[in-house]
Formats: structure tokens, C-alpha cells, sequence
């Protein structure tokens, strides 16, 4: 499900010449070692080179601990291969673990050779995403964005905006977290609907059954979700407490 491999149009493969080598998350949403050390391929002129490790966190909306980003990461580099992070919702990752999220999302980047992150999710900016990483790394990656069409001279009145989220809107995202708690727990007791404790800011609730025309009737009462079989509820900057509230009993009602 990572989303360098689903969901970007194949643009690894097609812009970057990557045959991608998928390995099935675990329940907890990391990849098993042995999964990882059993898809590097051998040095061998049959097979396509395996160059990198690419892990996503928070994948949805579950966090991975800091020892498995260190394990993980230290056996892609005792194989020779680089390191990158989808951290879209790294600091969603950062403030679900103890302690300062700015030294907890140093210490994820710590791991990685580069890391990329989004503005425009929890931190509530209107778009923006950067990518981080040494500057040789990140002057290779600035002709690449050119040649992908993605250079942007105007840049700085975005960047102005995801700097103003980056001090401004990181604790606060312990509050998209709480809502998402209150989320879940008010759809408790409901039958044939599983909401499961989110880790973040993302609550996913299990349906027994197709439920036709239930995301387009949530829509119409003024909740936004997608999914059949699984809904998909994501608080954020926009969302209050009183809306989750007003959000039960809508979803308490339809379901
Ligand atoms: C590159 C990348 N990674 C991760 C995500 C986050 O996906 P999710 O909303 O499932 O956390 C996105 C979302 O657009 C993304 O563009």
C-alpha cells in the first residue's frame, strides 16, 4: 500500500526507470527484515539492481518505532543500498511518540538518507512538500524536478506558508490525534462496525457488508470519508472537537 508504489501513476517506473520490488506490509504496517533481506537481489546480470530501501511513515495513519526505522535502515546500508522516507505525515508520526516532536522527527530523518514531507496534510498548509537530504543529494534532485517539469520560481510565497505550519501547526497535530480517539471510541457499540484505536489522526472502521450509497449519504449530511467494506476518517486543522462530535452522531445514524 506504500504510496511511492501505488498510488503516484507508476511515475517511479515510467520517470525514474525503477522496477519496483513490493513487499507486503505486516499487520503493524512495517516490512519484515527477513522480507526485506529476502528481496535484494543477488549481484547477478539476470536481475534488476537493488538500490533502495523505501519505507513510508505514518502509513495509514500507523506509526513505526523508532528501533524498527534504526533495524530496518541499518540492514538496508550493511547491503549497500540508500535509504528514503515518505514521511507525507512525518510529524503526525513524530507527535504520536514520547517526548519533543521536532527531536522526535530529527530522529526519524536521522535514519535516512533523504526524507520527503508534506505540508498541506495535518499541517494544514494550502500545498507544499519538500524533500530533504544531503545537498549533493538535493542539487541531483533539483535538475531532476527541472527536467520533470517541476521547477517553480514563485516557490517562496508556498514556502513561506508550509514555514509558518512547520512553527506553528506541529504540536498541535496531539490534537487531531485526541479527536481521532474521541472519533473511534463515540462509534463504539455499534453493530457490525469496527472502528479501530487510531495511532494518529486516521480512523478506519470495518464494516460487516457493503453498505451501497453510505459514503455518498455521509457526504450529504456533511461528513467526508471514503470507502465501502472500510471507511477512512482523517481529522485535522479544520476539523474541531465539536465537529467530531456532530460527526458521531451523523455516522451513528447511517451506520
Ligand atoms: C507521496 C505521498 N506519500 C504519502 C501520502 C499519504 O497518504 P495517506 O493519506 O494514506 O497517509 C501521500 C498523500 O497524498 C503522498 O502524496
Amino acid at each position: 500500500m506504500a504510496h511511492t508504489y501505488r498510488w503516484e501513476a507508476g511515475g517511479g517506473a515510467v520517470l525514474g526507470s525503477i522496477q519496483p520490488q513490493p513487499i507486503a506490509h505486516q499487520p503493524d504496517g512495517t516490512l519484515a527484515l527477513a522480507d526485506i533481506a529476502a528481496a535484494i537481489k543477488p549481484d547477478d546480470q539476470h536481475f534488476a539492481r537493488t538500490r533502495l530501501l523505501c519505507l513510508e511513515n505514518t502509513l495509514g495513519g500507523r506509526v513505526m518505532p523508532i528501533e524498527y526505522l534504526t533495524a530496518a535502515t541499518d540492514l538496508a546500508r550493511d547491503r549497500g543500498l540508500g535509504t528514503h522516507l515518505d514521511g507525507a505525515r512525518l510529524f503526525n508520526a513524530a507527535v504520536a511518540m514520547d517526548g519533543d516532536p521536532y527531536a522526535g522527527a530529527r530522529a526519524i530523518a536521522d535514519r535516512f538518507d533523504t526524507v520527503s514531507v508534506c505540508f498541506s496534510k495535518g499541517l494544514g498548509a494550502p500545498v507544499g512538500s519538500v524533500l530533504v537530504g544531503s545537498g549533493e543529494l538535493i542539487a541531483r534532485a533539483r535538475r531532476v524536478r527541472k527536467m520533470a517539469g517541476g521547477g517553480m520560481r514563485q516557490a517562496g510565497i508556498l514556502a513561506a506558508a508550509a514555514l509558518h505550519a512547520l512553527e506553528h501547526h506541529v504540536e498541535r497535530l496531539a490534537d487531531d490525534h485526541a479527536n481521532a480517539r474521541r472519533l473511534a471510541e463515540g462509534l463504539a457499540g455499534l453493530a457490525g462496525v469496527h472502528a479501530r484505536p487510531p495511532e494518529t489522526n486516521m480512523v478506519f472502521v470495518d464494516l460487516d457488508g457493503e453498505r451501497p450509497g453510505l459514503v455518498e449519504r455521509l457526504a450529504a449530511a456533511g461528513v467526508l470519508c471514503t470507502g465501502i467494506y472500510e471507511l477512512r476518517l482523517v481529522t485535522h486543522l479544520d476539523v474541531t472537537a465539536a465537529d467530531v462530535h456532530a460527526a458521531v452522531e451523523v455516522l451513528r445514524r447511517e451506520l
